[in-house]
């Protein structure tokens, strides 16, 4: 007999303000919970979308590309920097994705290892030990660095890039003005591009953007902002939520600290339990019936990754973070070979348009998360742990402000 039916969940029906209030913010798990018992396909009437919230349901939403679709990124990310990976579809998504996928594959990957270490040295080199902010002094900067060194553009380009990616990312929410700032944003950086791609069209270099350039990747400068906006802040707060789990179980954390290699048990269990991103979008191709709702031709779904990450049908004690868990692999039966690699969590999305930078993303958490190790020996939290927040899709803290914690 489910939990529901048993009681437990007694509570009421969940009201769509509900899903927008502070507290849904700051713990949405008990929410999370009554809608994948009560109400796994629940029409959200304030911002006209449906939740879908079990873990198999988001799964079919990302996988069945003949009853759903990603066009609707049209609205957002388009809107800011044009066609994209993330918006195409079918034979074009599949021959685009094949020319940009390969240059992020977990294979490929040791080549940026030193490129990745090298970013993180100088930033770490700069925080002060006795206090510094891991949010805002590393992890918020890390990942704009990285997209910059590997598209092989100089280091002096890493504040501009870092200010059109946040006036992007700003672009992507509902407001005319910030949209046009964000659109602005993208033909600054596709101007800055122009010429350096120009050169490299004549002069190949060994990074990534002449690779782009010679595979004759499909509007370019998109294909940029798309890596900095889809891989920046994503990994931002992919190694900010890491580092507030270890913090709130100090055991793990010695657990990581005495062997390193826990330390991507560590990243899988966060984006299990904590993902970045813990909604995404799909648009629906034709009428749909689904768990007795009537979902019409173009309706809106909110997949919701972080409480499909907690279905209870699928992971045990769901909302425990637990390195040593043995169900993380729920779910790899949907990734294709080259993203298999022991963790089967949907942060990722699945199906046509799961993240080609996964591995990178993977790369940078854990090798920043050792290096921080290795140099400080290990970290503690100055004051109360800043909790995690819902805004928007992200799932994040702003600042989390720690020590050495044998300063
Ligand atoms: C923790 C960090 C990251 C998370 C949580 C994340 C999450 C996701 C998700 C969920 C999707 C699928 C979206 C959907 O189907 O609606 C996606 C797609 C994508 N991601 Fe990531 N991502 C991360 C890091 C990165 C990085 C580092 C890059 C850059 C290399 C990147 C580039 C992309 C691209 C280009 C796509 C579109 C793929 C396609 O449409 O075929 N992501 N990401």
């Amino acid at each position: 007999m489910s939990v529901a039916r048993r009681g437990l969940y007694r509570r009421g029906v969940v009201t769509p303000e509900q899903l927008h209030d502070r507290a849904f913010s700051l713990d949405p798990f008990p929410i999370w919970t009554q809608l994948r018992h009560e109400s796994p396909i629940f029409y959200d009437t304030h911002d006209r979308v449906y939740v879908v919230s079990r873990h198999p349901d988001v799964i079919k939403a990302f996988s069945d590309s003949e009853r759903f679709t990603a066009r609707l990124y049209r609205k957002t990310l388009g809107a800011v920097f044009g066609p994209n990976l993330l918006v195409w579809e079918g034979q074009h998504h599949v021959d685009q994705r094949k020319v940009v996928a390969p240059l992020f594959v977990p294979t490929r990957l040791d080549r940026y290892r030193e490129l990745v270490e090298s970013v993180i040295d100088e930033l770490l080199a700069s925080v002060d030990p006795n206090g510094f902010d891991l949010v805002k002094d590393v992890s918020s900067l890390l990942p704009g660095k990285v997209i910059v060194r590997l598209l092989g553009l100089p280091p002096s380009d890493d504040q501009r890039f870092h200010e059109w990616y946040e006036t992007m990312m700003q672009g992507l929410w509902n407001d005319p003005v910030m949209r046009q700032r964000g659109r602005e944003a993208h033909s600054a950086l596709h101007k800055h591009i122009d010429p350096i791609v120009a050169d490299r069209r004549l002069v190949p270099h060994d990074d990534i953007l002449s690779r782009l350039i010679a595979a004759d990747v499909e509007e370019l400068p998109s294909f940029i902002s798309l890596l900095l906006t889809a891989g920046g802040e994503t990994t931002d707060k992919a190694i900010g939520n890491m580092w507030t789990n270890l913090l709130a179980h100090p055991m793990q954390l010695d657990v990581v600290r005495s062997d390193s290699g826990m330390l991507d048990r560590a990243f899988d269990e966060t984006m299990r339990h904590s993902p970045s991103l813990v909604y995404l979008g799909r648009e629906v191709l034709v009428d749909v019936d689904w768990h007795g709702v009537n979902i019409p031709k173009g309706g809106e779904l909110r997949l919701a990754v972080g409480s499909a990450n907690h279905d209870e049908t699928v992971f045990e004690r769901p909302d425990v973070f637990d390195i040593h868990r043995t169900d993380l692999h729920h779910g790899l039966e949907h990734r294709t070979a080259a993203y298999a690699d022991g963790a089967g969590h949907i942060a990722f999305g699945a199906g046509a348009h799961f993240c080609i930078g996964y591995a990178l993303a993977r790369m940078e958490t854990v090798t920043v998360a050792r290096m921080l190790l290795d140099r400080f020996g290990s970290l503690e939290a100055v004051g109360n742990l800043p909790p995690l927040r819902i805004v928007g899709p992200s799932w994040s803290t702003t600042t989390l402000p720690v020590r050495c914690a044998t300063a």
